[in-house]
Parts: structure tokens; C-alpha cells; sequence
């Protein structure tokens, strides 16, 4: 059996998702039942917080494989719980959401998680990373100034990435939990190509059928604002080190991994668009 983690968040909820489309019955823990009641009848749903040891070692007690995926300031001393409840109670091979670049840290975000990659290698369970660079869910957090300004502010000047849809992270992560060649493998991932912000904000005019504008701004006042809409500071700290190394162009790698491992190409920003133009209208 599987346990998913994160299944109320995003790419939990896909991996849960695509684990039901094909035919299996995974366990979720969860911390609020009602907000995975898209699941019911269709997964196992288990009440728990991977903050108590107690509740993760009841989840894992009869599973095979892990998703493990966490968020926030503490993430990472979450998954370490994770990582030593599932070595307990005897998990075979656990797949971990990480970060692109974690096998060679050079940012905050991949250094935290080379800090969890590090303790699930060391735990000897067969392991799998899963490392994706940003998601296309993240253009999200642009909806509220292009629904009321059309624009959205970023400080990455120039700077390209690779956005990934999150529907090709869990086909990846999924495909690891299903089928076997996958242990003791790093997956870097990527979307199909390399945007920079005023490149996103051509395809969102172009799906949303009027002007979207990207507005490069300098990084402390990107700081201000990011801390005044209630983002803990060391997370603004990571982000602002991470817009640095994309506006210095050291995240535009476009990688082929999605389609090695999936057999099937990545979706291009335009068709996440297209699915979720509700929410920039
Ligand atoms: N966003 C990006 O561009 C990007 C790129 C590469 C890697 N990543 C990595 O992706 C990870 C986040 O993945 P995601 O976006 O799929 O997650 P997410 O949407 O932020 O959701 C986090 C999930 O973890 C659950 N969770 C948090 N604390 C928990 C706890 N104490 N016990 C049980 N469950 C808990 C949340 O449950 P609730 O619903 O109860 O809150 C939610 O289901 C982070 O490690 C991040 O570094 C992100």
C-alpha cells in the first residue's frame, strides 16, 4: 500500500489523484479531513499531523512505498519524522518531493532539502528524488494584481525559467511509486521551455484575451511586500535568493526528464493557463 503525504496540497493531491485513476486505493494522512473530501470513498483517509511521531507510525504501519512531501518554515524537520517513522515501521521505498538543484546546493530552498535528501540516503531506504524546478502553480500569487492591474511584480528582470506543471510532477512521482527502475534516482524536472516574466505574461494575455503586464522590481521592495502579505521572513529570504539566481539567468535549464520517465511530453504553461484562467478573472 501507499501512503501519500500533502494529498490537500498540491502536488500531493496530484499524485493522490493519478494513484486513483489508475486503479489503486492509497492512504492519506491528513491533517483535515474535510479538506480532502475529493478522496472520499476512493482513498484511506487517516487523520494525523507529522509533527506527532505517534500519528505517522500509525499511518505507515502496513506501507510499502511514501510520498513524502511537506511545506513551510519547518518542512524539512517534518519530513525528518517522516523519513524515521517510515524507517520504523519498515517502508520499502519512499519518493521525495525535493527542489531542483538539491544534489548540488547552491540556494536556500535546495539546501534545506539536501538536508532531507542527505537523512533519507543515510537511512538506507531505497529512495527516490523527485526534483522540480518552479512550479506554474506559483503564478497563482499573481492573480490578485493582474485581476485588479493587469500585472504582476517579480524581481527577476530578464531572467528565464522553466516552469513545471504540477500534473507532470505527480505523473513522475506516481510512475516512481508504480513501476520499478526508479530507486536510487534523482529526477530533475522541467516544463517544455524557458519563459522570462514578460514571456509568461505574453501567454497569460494571450489565454486571458487581454493585457497582462510582468513589472521587474527591485528586491527589497519585492522584500516589503512579500513580508507584509504575512510570508514568514525566512521564506521571503529563500524566495528573494532564489529571484536573484533566476534574474542572473541560472535557472533557465530546460531538462527531458518528464518525458524519459513518463513517456509523455510535459504541458507548456499555456495549457496550465488555460485550465486555471478562472482564477486571474
Ligand atoms: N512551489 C514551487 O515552485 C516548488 C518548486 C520546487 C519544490 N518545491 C517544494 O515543494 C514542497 C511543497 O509541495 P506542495 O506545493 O505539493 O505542497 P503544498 O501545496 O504547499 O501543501 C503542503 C501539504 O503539506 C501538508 N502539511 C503541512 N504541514 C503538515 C503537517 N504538520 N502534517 C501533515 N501535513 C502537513 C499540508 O496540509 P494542510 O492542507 O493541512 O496545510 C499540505 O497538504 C516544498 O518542499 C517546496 O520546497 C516547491
Amino acid at each position: 500500500m501507499i501512503l501519500v503525504l500533502g494529498a490537500t496540497g498540491t502536488t500531493g493531491g496530484e499524485v493522490a489523484r493519478q494513484l486513483i485513476a489508475k486503479g489503486q486505493k492509497p492512504r492519506l494522512l491528513v491533517r483535515s479531513p474535510e479538506k480532502a473530501r475529493e478522496f472520499e470513498g476512493k482513498a484511506e483517509i487517516v487523520r494525523g499531523d507529522m509533527d506527532s511521531k505517534d500519528s505517522l507510525v500509525s499511518a505507515l504501519h502496513g506501507i510499502e512505498k511514501l510520498y513524502l512531501v511537506s511545506a513551510g518554515t519547518n518542512g524539512i524537520d517534518l519530513e525528518i519524522n517522516a523519513i524515521d517513522a517510515a524507517k520504523k515501521a519498515g517502508v520499502r521505498h519512499v519518493v521525495k518531493l525535493s527542489v531542483i538543484g538539491a544534489d548540488a546546493p547552491a540556494l536556500t530552498f535546495s539546501k534545506w532539502h539536501a538536508r532531507s535528501e542527505k537523512h533519507l540516503i543515510g537511512s538506507g531506504l531505497a529512495w527516490t528524488m523527485v526534483r522540480p524546478a518552479n512550479f506554474m502553480s506559483n503564478a497563482l500569487m499573481w492573480a490578485p494584481t493582474i485581476k485588479t492591474q493587469q500585472a504582476f511584480y517579480q524581481p527577476t528582470g530578464e531572467g528565464r525559467w522553466a516552469a513545471i506543471d504540477p500534473v507532470d510532477i505527480g505523473a513522475v512521482a506516481v510512475t516512481a511509486l508504480t513501476t520499478s527502475g526508479h530507486e536510487g534516482k534523482g529526477y530533475t524536472l522541467t516544463g517544455p521551455e524557458s519563459l522570462s516574466g514578460a514571456g509568461y505574461a505574453a501567454k497569460l494575455s494571450s489565454v486571458l484575451g487581454k493585457p497582462v503586464k510582468f513589472v521587474d522590481v527591485p528586491p527589497d521592495a519585492a522584500k516589503d511586500g512579500m513580508l507584509k502579505s504575512g510570508i514568514p521572513p525566512a521564506y521571503v529570504d529563500a524566495l528573494l535568493d532564489l529571484f536573484a539566481a533566476m534574474k542572473a539567468g541560472k535557472a533557465d535549464a530546460v531538462t527531458d526528464t518528464v518525458e524519459k520517465v513518463t513517456g509523455r511530453k510535459p504541458g507548456t504553461f499555456e495549457s496550465w493557463a488555460r485550465r486555471n484562467a478562472a482564477a486571474f478573472k
